[in-house]
């Protein structure tokens, strides 16, 4: 009998063939597919016989293969492992303000693809879903001819920021319009001709700015969105196309949606109708089926006269008082903000789940997500503690209704869960495992496991048995998608919202539409005394998750670690000192995965930092001229 060396002459010989030729394609990608612009290699890396690329190369090839799931239509691999990449790839164009400090992006329908580098071509860059088209609201406000006093000019103020902030956290783009707007269409003049009852004045003003903005949504000041984010009505507004004029039963005029050549239409029909110095609104000033009529809906809450007259009797007490016109007005934006974050609350009935994977390292990282749990479960400020908005008598006032903080191990795909996630850097992570704040090659090889992270927190949705690359799909769903984003908030650990920056803490309150509570306690001087519930709320009970109750001492060197590491993170870069660069390369390059869920997170909430500063920037010019100068001048 022959002696059988081969092992693959065990098999059947076509099969011996295609293994033997498998080997030799695999031992081709691990040793010879590395791409040209690797003569710059880091020399640190090459000491070692595994180079960084082949190194994470076999990684990923290894890690791959046996678990790829068949389905999975994307491209796994990054470039310099592709060998049949062509020189026709280039890196595609910057889009405009697609950076922030270190974060770079690419907003791409291809964002679900693993790894960002294989479209981008570049490490740094992260391809992020392309962002929404956010459909704008309109309101109108009109300084002239109202209430003086400070208390009430300051409410207008605060009212209007909250009608902005909330209809941005829903995904629209609010726009305030006033006079100038009016004026600018050329229906202007045909109005001012009529004498019209002063209630239809004011209404025909709004209809004139809105008809030269053309197709959108026009919407009372005081009509906020309050739902949660997939609400049948705000997904229809979100969508952008209105093939008719609506008015919805039960806000009046708080809310309409049309396009551009119906509300010119509906305009020319109300100058037209020789009954309009008699009537009081657009609705009666026009033919009937001008309008469809919406029956059915209740994701916008106004808080028309008629409705605080009717729910909120202790404002219209201070309203109908003109000694008190001010302090009314200012117990408004408290109220309604309150029942935004209320109306949060009930939205997310299993609570609030701060993610801990690693459980025995991770209670210094996670801090700061606790720290905005804590306040999001707390109860707002209000001068009405018991009081539902106008649009869900049923609500559950959080005053009654604790809700409850949770530290899983794994993130839970709950549709009524909200999770806050805190993904650490792999440099900051391999730290905080191995309790060392020095970190070299050697140790990173031999001593520690790669993607820890990402393998950690989704267990329990993906099971044991897939690769780390598998799990970014899932990953970036939960961060980015509609679904995820709207369900969860994602921080990197080196650069959480900071408690003492006015800017990071007002991003918070534009990411979920309404003011987080910053005080413990109760304002001294609220005129109403707030009930005991209204303190803070405790840290959650099970403050270490699943983990151990580190001791004093550990935690205090946990923090020290976390310190360092967060330093070291930024300062590798900023200061492009080679040996920093060189060990957070090789950090990265071992932990592939979870680096780029670290990188994704980091461009997902630079990219919506800078989309909403923008904006601000475009419209501070437009809000400086409105108020200011009308404010002034009828002061
Ligand atoms: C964003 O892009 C616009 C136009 O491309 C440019 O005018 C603006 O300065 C950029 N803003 C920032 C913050 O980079
Ligand atoms: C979570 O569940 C929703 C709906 O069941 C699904 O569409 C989504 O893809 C899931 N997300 C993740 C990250 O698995
Ligand atoms: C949470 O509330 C505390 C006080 O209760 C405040 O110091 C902290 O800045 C708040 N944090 C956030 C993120 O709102």
């Amino acid at each position: 009998m022959p002696t059988r060396i081969n092992p693959c002459s065990y098999l059947p010989r076509r099969l011996q063939i295609v293994a033997s030729l498998t080997a030799f394609v695999l031992f081709c990608i691990l040793f010879l597919g590395t791409s040209s612009s690797d003569t710059t290699v880091d020399p640190y890396l090459n000491q070692v016989p595994f180079a960084k690329q082949i190194q994470s190369g076999a990684h990923q090839v290894v890690d791959n293969l046996p678990s790829l799931p068949k389905d999975l239509p994307y491209m796994n691999t990054p470039q310099w492992l592709n060998p049949f990449r062509g020189p026709a790839h280039t890196p595609p164009p910057e889009q405009a303000n697609s950076s922030s400090g270190e974060a770079r992006w690419y907003s791409d329908f291809k964002w679900r693809n693993p790894f960002s580098s294989s479209v981008t071509l570049d490490e740094e860059r992260a391809v992020l879903p392309p962002l929404k088209e956010r459909p704008p609201v309109y309101t109108y406000f009109d300084a002239t001819g109202r209430r003086k006093d400070d208390k009430s000019k300051k409410a207008e103020q605060d009212l209007l920021q909250i009608w902005r902030r909330a209809w941005w956290a829903q995904g629209f783009k609010p726009v305030v319009l006033g006079r100038p707007e009016a004026m600018n269409n050329p229906q202007y003049r045909a109005v001012q001709t009529l004498e019209l009852e002063p209630e239809l004045d004011m209404e025909m003003m709004r209809w004139l700015a809105w008809g030269n903005m053309g197709t959108g949504i026009l919407c009372n000041w005081l009509a906020v969105p309050m739902a949660a984010h997939d609400d049948p009505l705000l997904t229809f507004l979100r969508r952008g196309e209105y093939p008719a004029l609506v008015r919805y039963e039960g806000l009046d005029n708080g809310l309409f949606v049309g396009g551009k050549e119906e509300i010119d239409k509906a305009l020319k029909a109300a100058v037209n109708n020789p009954a309009v110095k008699r009537v009081k609104s657009m609705v009666e000033a026009v033919p009937s089926g001008t309008f469809e009529v919406d029956p059915a809906h209740d994701g916008v809450a106004f808080y028309s006269t008629a409705t605080i007259t009717a729910k909120y009797i202790s404002i219209k007490e201070k309203l109908e008082d003109p000694e008190t016109i001010g302090d009314g007005m200012a117990m408004l934006p408290p109220l309604i903000n309150s029942h935004l974050h209320m109306t949060w609350q009930n939205t997310f009935t299993s609570g609030i789940a701060v993610l801990k994977p690693l459980p025995e390292h991770t209670t210094a990282l996670i801090e700061p997500a606790i720290d905005i749990a804590r306040n999001l479960s707390q109860c707002s400020e209000t001068p009405i503690p018991a009081s539902c908005p106008p649009n869900r008598p049923r609500c559950k006032p959080c005053v009654s209704s604790q809700m409850l903080i949770s530290l899983p191990p794994v993130f839970r795909n709950t549709s009524t869960l909200f999770t806050i996630g805190t993904v650490p850097h792999s440099y900051t992570l391999t730290s905080l495992i191995h309790s060392r704040d020095e970190l070299n090659l050697k140790f990173i090889r031999r001593e520690t496991s790669r993607d820890a992270w990402i393998l950690a927190a989704t267990k329990e949705l993906l099971g044991t048995g897939l690769s780390s690359f598998a799990r970014l799909v899932n990953m970036k769903e939960a961060v980015a998608s509609d679904y995820g984003s709207s369900r969860s908030l994602w921080l990197t650990a080196e650069r959480p919202p900071s408690v003492s920056s006015e800017k990071d803490l007002e991003e918070l309150d534009w990411t979920f539409g309404f003011q987080l509570p910053r005080s413990p306690m109760p304002n001294g001087h609220s005129e109403t005394p707030v009930p005991g519930p209204e303190r803070r709320p405790p840290p959650p009970k099970q403050e270490f998750g699943d983990g151990p109750v580190p001791s004093e001492a550990d935690l205090a060197k946990e923090k020290t670690l976390l310190e360092k590491a967060r330093l070291f993170v930024s300062k590798g870069g900023r200061t492009g000192d080679k040996a920093f660069v060189r060990t957070r390369d090789v950090v990265e390059a071992w932990n592939l995965a979870d680096t780029e869920a670290w990188k994704f997170v980091r461009a997902w909430n630079a990219r919506r930092r800078v989309e909403r500063r923008r904006w601000e920037e475009e419209e501070e010019e437009f809000s400086k001229g409105l108020f200011h100068k009308w404010i002034d001048a009828i002061t």
